[in-house]
């Protein structure tokens, strides 16, 4: 059992202290960013939605040609583990799988040696501030690839993107190509406009998000019109609210896009009825886990 500050992870068959855990230089994700990953965040040592994202990781290395190295079951099994030897409650779970150690050649390794990784921190609560008055965003020229439906650890592009905004004083970037807006450089989006939740349909142009889908789940329960569609750019400044989700942000409002105010400065009415129906289902996820213990 160890604390956050010295977790214990997973490496290659073997639970060490993160300190303790090392790869080779010659490791294709150093030497390429030749891997996948995901990030899954655990309630009350409750993995939320963690066949979604075994799913989505399945997908990503079936797209970049690396067999899974575990069966689902497996993958269960060593997440829960590392979850159990970690002794806080909320964790941030992150695990990574690359084509492994190699002399350095583009071409693949002839035989398949992966390199798996997991690791876990404690989840990061949204702040008081960001639920009262959103987050500022920049909007700027998706330059990355055509597969951002792979989960891919070569966030290069998405890293830039990111940090463009933090240096203007925003939080967040909101990503356009051919005048439509697709994702956050880590988070997916939604905008109500003319009081129907919009978000843009999955394509290769964007990440499937386990929380976009959970969130269009929530809204069909709810009956609150939804639709699958492009978001064009100039849609962003006319909309009602906007909001950017992730596994780790859960669901963010946005008050600020470029020099637009939205909604006066304050998460709007949807945003209010979904965070809340999302937490709700938070909370049965927790009692559920604390029920089987
Ligand atoms: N990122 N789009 C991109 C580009 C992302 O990197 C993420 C998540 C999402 C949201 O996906 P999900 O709801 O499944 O978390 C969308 C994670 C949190 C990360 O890189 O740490």
């Amino acid at each position: 059992m160890n604390n956050s500050l010295d977790p214990i992870v997973y490496l290659n068959g073997e639970f060490i202290a993160l300190k303790e855990a090392h790869v080779s230089v010659l490791d294709r994700g150093f030497i390429f960013g030749d891997g996948v990953y995901e990030a899954i965040p655990t309630y009350a040592k409750n993995p939320f939605r963690l066949q979604h994202h075994l799913d989505r990781l399945n997908n990503s290395l079936h797209a970049i040609q690396i067999k899974n190295p575990l069966s689902s079951k497996q993958w269960h099994q060593l997440i829960e583990q590392v979850i159990q030897k970690n002794n806080f409650e909320d964790q941030s779970i992150y695990l990574q799988v690359t084509r492994g150690v190699a002399p350095r050649k583009h071409t693949f390794p002839q035989y398949d040696n992966p390199t798996v990784f997991i690791m876990t921190s404690p989840m990061e609560k949204q702040s008081l501030d960001v639920m009262e008055n959103g987050i500022h965003v920049i909007t700027l020229v998706d330059n990355r690839w055509q597969n951002c439906h792979i989960k891919s650890i070569s966030l290069l592009p998405n890293v830039l993107l990111h940090q463009q905004a933090i240096d203007k004083g925003a939080q967040e970037t909101i990503l356009v190509r051919d005048g439509e807006a697709t994702e956050g450089s880590a988070s997916n989006l939604f905008i109500v406009l003319n009081n129907c939740l919009i978000t843009p349909p999955k394509s290769p142009l964007l990440l499937p998000g386990v929380t976009r889908d959970l969130i269009v789940e929530i809204a069909h329960k709810q009956e609150i019109c939804l639709k699958e569609q492009a978001i064009h750019e100039e849609d962003l400044f006319n909309a009602q609210e906007i909001w950017l989700t992730s596994s780790t942000k859960e669901i963010l409002p946005v008050t600020k896009v470029n020099d637009k105010i939205i909604n006066h400065g304050k998460p709007g009415p949807y945003w209010h009825q979904l965070i809340s129906a999302y937490q709700d289902y938070i909370q049965e996820q927790r009692e559920n886990n604390s029920n089987e213990r």
